[in-house]
């Protein structure tokens, strides 16, 4: 029987063919059309999509050079047995193994930043002596300014800017431990935290969490074992099982870090749409939370800029420790963010990734249901169904070209992982690579786990 398959071309980007070509690809990866499949007759298609038939003709040529079709003599065109062997046509993975953010205005705001600034005779000016202090006077203010609108109300003094979160994470402990103390941290934890602390001699200890985050009755525990001097936390979108802590755990934790007398380390380091963020712990508690985060996320990893926010009293320890590892940041790095910060631009990108975060969030719901984390975030979360394991899933994703995380990658100590991945799906180059990546574990999920692997 002929299918009538029309497919939507909407979320594919580039010329007609090519669109239908990973419209095909997709439809393979997610199984819509399966192996021996016949495909319509190129020009009952061009109808149906509005296009000429040579599209049709150029996009089946392109599919069946990607290996994913075959023309039969006087039969018609079919989805070819293995068609699954659906690595890129590059060749090159697909990579959802890294959060960073997806690339719109980021190169024209900085071509248009570097070209005001390179007209601007007298900021130059300013910027070029060896820099003194952190941050000339009217950069620190465009700051101030712009964290005031996010509900951050401060004094100069609770202000550091560095060279983005790992640097923060870095002064941060160095400011509050001494070698030999306890830091608490999530089960699961960005591994810059690992690094920092194995570099500072302090024992990093993980603790329990479930889908809203870390648990306050491990946190009590651990507390009375180890009387730990820090906890670190990413209350916002954890990194990596995407869990946002609600207001009234982020209560209970607080009083329990006021019982027990802990610093807590905030790092609100990965993008999350500002309208959809709860308040945060250094809102909640400015005596006792430092708070982290830089540009990486919200911006590109290419701005090595970061700020801490703190009490007053931890000033000169913040300062020891920016002095202490780079002296402090580079005034024109500083010039270029905070005119961005003034002018608005920043906060029009972060419109921009909440929005295309959304859209792509919703290719990934279709294809992947009962995904963990807010819509905005770069990273979900996907607790695999019976009987995967989470490393298998991952070299199986790998072998057909798409590479994930997997919850161990994240694990502290020898804490037992859950069977679950990290999935970035900011990180793809276009929302049609995307689909095409997730299109591939879609199948794989509903391949389940192959026997071949089994050993003796
Ligand atoms: C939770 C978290 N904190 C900190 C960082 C490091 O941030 P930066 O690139 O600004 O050093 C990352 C990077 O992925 C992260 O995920």
């Amino acid at each position: 029987m002929v299918t009538i398959w029309t497919p939507d071309l909407g979320p594919f980007q580039g010329p007609k063919y090519l669109r239908l070509a990973d419209a095909i690809a997709q439809a393979i990866a997610g199984g819509e059309l399966a192996a021996g499949t016949k495909l319509p007759p190129q020009r009952l298609l061009a109808d149906k999509l509005g296009v000429t038939v040579g599209t049709v003709t150029r996009a089946y040529d392109e599919a069946q050079r990607r290996g994913q079709l075959e023309a039969r003599v006087g039969s018609g065109t079919f989805v070819k047995g293995q068609a699954l062997a659906l690595a890129p046509a590059s060749g090159e993975a697909l990579a959802l193994d890294g959060a960073m953010a997806p690339l719109g205005p980021q190169a024209r705001m900085l071509s248009e930043g570097l070209t005001a600034l390179a007209q601007d005779a007298e900021a130059l000016h300013r910027c070029l002596p060896y820099p003194q202090a952190n941050g000339l006077p009217a950069q620190r203010q465009r700051f101030l300014a712009w964290l005031a609108g996010q509900g951050f109300a401060l004094e100069d003094s609770q202000l550091l800017l560095n060279h983005g979160g790992q640097h923060g994470i870095h002064i941060a402990l160095q400011a509050l431990c001494e070698a030999g103390d306890t830091v608490l941290c999530e089960g699961l934890s960005f591994p810059g935290i690992k690094f920092a602390c194995q570099e500072q001699g302090l024992k990093l200890v993980g603790l329990a969490m479930d889908d809203q985050g870390l648990l306050p009755e491990a946190l009590e525990a651990a507390c009375k074992q180890y009387r730990p001097r820090a906890i670190y936390l990413t209350p916002n979108l954890q990194n990596p099982s995407c869990a946002t802590l609600p207001l009234e755990r982020r209560q209970a934790i607080l009083a329990l870090c006021r019982q027990y007398d802990l610093w807590v380390l905030e790092d609100d380091v990965q993008f999350m749409d500002p309208a959809a963020k709860p308040q945060a712990l250094f809102q909640l508690d400015p005596e006792r939370v430092v708070f982290l985060s830089s540009f990486s996320k919200r911006y590109a990893g290419t701005v090595r800029l970061g700020f801490m926010l703190f009490p007053a009293r931890l000033r000169s320890r913040m300062d020891l420790g920016l002095r202490a590892s780079t002296w402090t940041v580079s005034p024109l790095v500083l010039e270029l963010v905070s005119r961005w910060l003034a002018g608005g631009q920043m906060d029009a990108l972060e419109q921009w990734l909440a929005g295309e975060m959304r859209a792509r969030r919703q290719l990934a719901d279709q294809l992947l249901p009962g995904l963990q984390g807010e819509a905005s975030g770069f990273n979900c979360w996907l607790a695999l169904p019976e009987p995967w394991r989470a490393s298998d899933f991952s070299r199986a994703a790998m072998e057909r070209g798409v590479r994930i995380r997997v919850a161990e990658d994240y694990a502290i100590g020898r804490l037992p992982a859950p069977q679950a991945v990290r999935l970035s799906i900011s990180q793809p180059g276009s929302r049609q690579e995307l689909t095409l990546a997730l299109g591939i574990l879609h199948q794989l999920l509903l391949e389940g786990p192959h026997l071949a692997r089994a050993v003796l």
